[in-house]
């Protein structure tokens, strides 16, 4: 029998273990729950057996309790524990988060608990209750603890595992940090008994006049009114719910102002249900593929693009906050870029929303990244819930252009199997979107003297993406001018990561990969960028990577040190020499598109 975790993810009737929370949390009334938790590290997952979420205080005179959540360790939330406490830098295992808050239920009102992540799996009980439990490190959930309030005092308890096992997404070992802890916002959200739980208010795929509209009310009731208001285009849409508590709808517009890279129009949307009222800025824009190029409204554009980690180098922990989502998207912006690969997963609302607000398109994957067991029943089905997790959180997200579903996989028939249900559960939630994935498959072929790659599944993307270290892991087998490619001629391709290592500061031979000198590195751009010439069907390009990353298996004492080094940034904002050829070469494609 499949060994039985220690750390078991309880299945719940209150929440089921994937689907679509909330959307747009941050448009409603809520409370954040952040601060300072109790924290009890529990490395031999004893927890659950004491039942410490019980937090049972000693009575009498012969009564104790071998733990306490008060007077011990404290861990700010959110944030990863790694980065919080020199003990927890490797820390892999649970830790039991708790905290009282005071709740005054409402007549009329839900109360619905909500996480912006937790990494990687949880369990979630509130007044000694078990209410719920999650797995996945990078999309929320959300729980309805309405009944289990108590008016007064609560006491609430996470208990974190952030163990990589076989069967988890990302697995056993990639190629960044394993942050473990409560790592976004934790809120309470108050709504109406019967709430507006789930809208899309989107421009149609193709036509630039047309804003298609679903509502999804909580309850299956008919006839509750429902409001969809733009001010700024002066229009609104009225329709009452079927027996579903749903709605859809469409409406024409006129001067409409279409949201772009580098032309950021929002537009304040309000969506009323019953007595609820939800508010946010949309944008509105077309993404789709014509042949091989890729068109913004119409428009060709080249993919001046770069990949960041939710990573912030300087204090080596997980970003989650406006402050951090501002750093790396200002940085990001300095390069000139107009479009992100959120690496390796999907990132915090604060990036994608301020990306949006900045005018930077964005690519969205989940982590199916190396190693995954494409056999696995179970890990297509958690694979599934994250990716409908994703989508439902950002649907009307218009930065968000495309939607990836796996990093380096290698063709199989559980792998295709494995992706082509990815991509059919994705494209019954969202078809407005470019469904991506990058592969690591691409080789020289020295018969025809091209770089070809034979992977069959690519025929179902959208676009397809190759990472290629030329120069890196791959030594040139010719000279950069004389590198064509031949890869799926007939869709756009996105070099979706290329580049090399360099320790900031550290000069060398431009001829001798392991210099791991700033010189080597900008050559080694240099003939890349020269490569880029020479493919036919390339719509854009994305370094790997902004800022010098961790990772616990990059080993070398001096050059590396638990980091890898391929950052266009050290992990203290120095920018490198290559940072300054793909700012110009950035520029150059952008004033090619004037
Ligand atoms: C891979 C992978 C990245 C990794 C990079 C590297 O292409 O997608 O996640 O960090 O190579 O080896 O640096």
């Amino acid at each position: 029998m499949k060994k039985i975790l220690s750390f078991i993810v309880l299945s719940c009737a209150v929440l089921s273990a994937y689907g679509s929370a909330l959307v747009n949390v941050y448009g409603r009334q809520y409370r954040l729950l952040n601060g300072r938790w109790d924290a009890i590290v529990d490395l031999y997952d004893q927890g659950g057996r004491m039942k410490v979420y019980e937090n049972r205080q000693p009575e009498g005179e012969t009564d104790f309790y071998e733990y306490a959540f008060d007077g011990g360790l404290r861990l700010e939330v959110p944030g990863d524990w790694n980065s919080q406490n020199p003990e927890l830098k490797y820390y892999e295992g649970t830790v039991w988060y708790g905290r009282h808050f005071d709740a005054e239920p409402q007549q009329g009102k839900r109360e619905i608990l909500y996480f912006g992540a937790v990494s990687y799996r949880c369990n979630v009980y509130l007044n000694g209750r078990f209410i719920g439990s999650h797995e996945g490190g990078f999309t929320p959930f959300e729980i309805d603890v309405t009944d289990d309030l108590k008016r007064g005092d609560n006491f609430l308890v996470v208990e974190v595992n952030n163990r990589r096992t076989k069967d988890a997404i990302p697995a056993l070992a990639f190629d960044w940090w394993n942050y473990g802890g409560i790592t976004r916002d934790v809120m309470l959200v108050t709504v109406p008994d019967n709430y507006v739980h789930d809208y899309k208010v989107q421009l149609d795929k193709h036509k630039p006049d047309l804003i298609n509209i679903e509502v999804k009310m909580s309850e299956p009731v008919a006839g509750q009114s429902v409001k969809v208001e733009i001010p700024g285009l002066k229009k609104r849409f009225e329709a009452v719910t079927d027996e579903n508590g749903e709605v859809q709808g469409a409406m024409n517009v006129k001067n409409l102002k279409r949201w772009a890279p580098d032309a950021p129009v929002l537009y304040d949307v309000t969506v009323t249900g019953g007595d609820d009222r939800v508010e946010e800025r949309i944008g509105f824009r077309n993404i789709e593929v014509d042949g091989t190029r890729i068109l913004i409204n119409g428009e060709p554009r080249f993919m001046r693009c770069i990949s960041f980690h939710e990573e912030i180098p300087q204090r080596m922990g997980r970003a989650f906050s406006k402050a951090d989502a501002t750093m790396l998207l200002s940085e990001a912006r300095d390069l000139g870029v107009n479009m992100i690969r959120l690496a390796h997963y999907p990132q915090n609302e604060y990036t994608v929303r301020m990306a949006e607000e900045m005018g930077i398109l964005l690519w969205q994957e989940i982590p199916i990244w190396q190693g995954i067991d494409f056999t696995d029943a179970g890990t297509l089905e958690k694979a599934k819930g994250m990716l409908t997790e994703m989508i439902s959180r950002d649907r009307n997200r218009c930065a968000v252009g495309f939607w990836g579903v796996a990093n380096e996989t290698k063709p199989g028939e559980a792998r295709d199997a494995f992706l082509r249900e990815l991509l059919s559960t994705g494209r019954a939630i969202d078809t407005t979107r470019l469904y991506v994935a990058a592969f690591d498959l691409v080789e020289f072929d020295r018969d025809r003297k091209v770089f070809s790659m034979n992977d069959p599944f690519t025929e179902n993307l959208d676009v397809v993406a190759v990472n290629k270290y030329m120069g890196w892991y791959h030594p040139w087998p010719l000279s950069p001018e004389k590198a064509v490619w031949d890869v799926n001629p007939d869709k756009p391709l996105i070099i979706s990561e290329f580049g090399g290592e360099a320790l900031y500061g550290q000069s060398g031979s431009e001829d001798i990969v392991s210099s791991w000198s700033e010189d080597y590195q900008a050559r080694l751009y240099r003939d890349n960028i020269e490569m880029f010439s020479h493919i036919p069907n390339l719509a854009g390009v994305s370094p790997w990577i902004l800022f010098d990353f961790r990772s616990p298996f990059r080993f070398h004492p001096v050059n590396q040190e638990g980091w890898n080094r391929k950052g266009l940034v050290s992990d203290r904002g120095q920018r490198k020499k290559a940072w300054y050829l793909m700012r110009d070469y950035y520029k150059s494609k952008r004033d090619a598109e004037k």
